[in-house]
């Protein structure tokens, strides 16, 4: 009997390391792989891997490394030049689109779109995506109005917790720059980083911008 019992305790032993060893380099892949584009994915990675993060996992705070695992490129656009710009920083990042809308439509754009930024409105949203949180590097997209951004970006700042996120604005326009916009970022997601915002209204500014950010172009 006693001869048996010892038996059984050496197998349960060996039995105990084997699984342990199974495990150890399942979590290590899983945890180098979570820097895929899947945004799903993205955060049951980086939770699994959260009490001991493998080292490839470590730098994981800077642009480069969040590059074509964490981006998304959020936009509104009214007449199309946003969204254009939008698209080729997608297509040179390997972010996602995610195209943000007016719950309602304007009536009339002119006069209700100035009183809303005016009034600090903030106006009902629908965005294409659902899992906007699941990313690290959220680029933000609009046309400047009144030198200004629409009270729907505003509405999109604030209707997600980008603590700890890297914002990137961007924007289109007739001719006024980003800079008048810009405080709306630094406002309302205080605790995000704010990166170099660029005023798009020549493609060809969009690669350099890109590749002064270290995101990858
Ligand atoms: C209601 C309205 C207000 C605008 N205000 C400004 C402005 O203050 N400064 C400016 O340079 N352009 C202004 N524009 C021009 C737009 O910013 C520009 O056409 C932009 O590229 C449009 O982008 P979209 O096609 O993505 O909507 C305004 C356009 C509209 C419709």
């Amino acid at each position: 009997m006693k001869r048996a019992s010892l038996f059984f305790s050496v197998c349960l032993a060996l039995a105990a390391s084997l699984a342990l060893a199974g495990c150890a380099p399942g979590g290590a892949a899983s945890a180098t792989a979570s820097p895929s584009p899947a945004p799903q994915t993205a955060a049951p990675a980086a939770d699994e891997t959260a009490p001991s993060p493998s080292p490839a996992a470590d730098p994981a705070s800077s642009p480069e490394d969040a590059a074509g695992g964490g981006i998304l490129v959020a936009y509104f656009s009214n007449t199309g030049n946003t969204e254009e710009v939008a698209q080729q920083i997608a297509g040179l990042t390997g972010g996602t689109l995610a195209e943000i809308q007016r719950a309602e439509p304007y009536g009339d754009l002119r006069q209700e779109a100035e009183a809303e930024i005016q009034n600090g409105e903030r106006p009902a949203i629908t965005v294409s995506v659902d899992d906007v949180e699941d990313y690290d590097t959220i680029f933000v997209g609009y046309p400047i109005w009144w030198d200004e951004a629409p009270a729907m970006i505003a509405t999109f700042l604030e209707s997600y917790d980008f603590s700890g996120k890297t914002l990137v604005p961007f924007c289109t326009s007739a001719s006024d720059s980003i800079d008048n916009s810009l405080h709306i970022f630094s406002e309302l997601c205080p605790d995000a980083a704010i990166a170099q915002g660029l005023t798009a209204n020549d493609p060809d500014d969009v690669e350099p911008w890109l590749q002064g950010l270290g995101l990858p172009a």
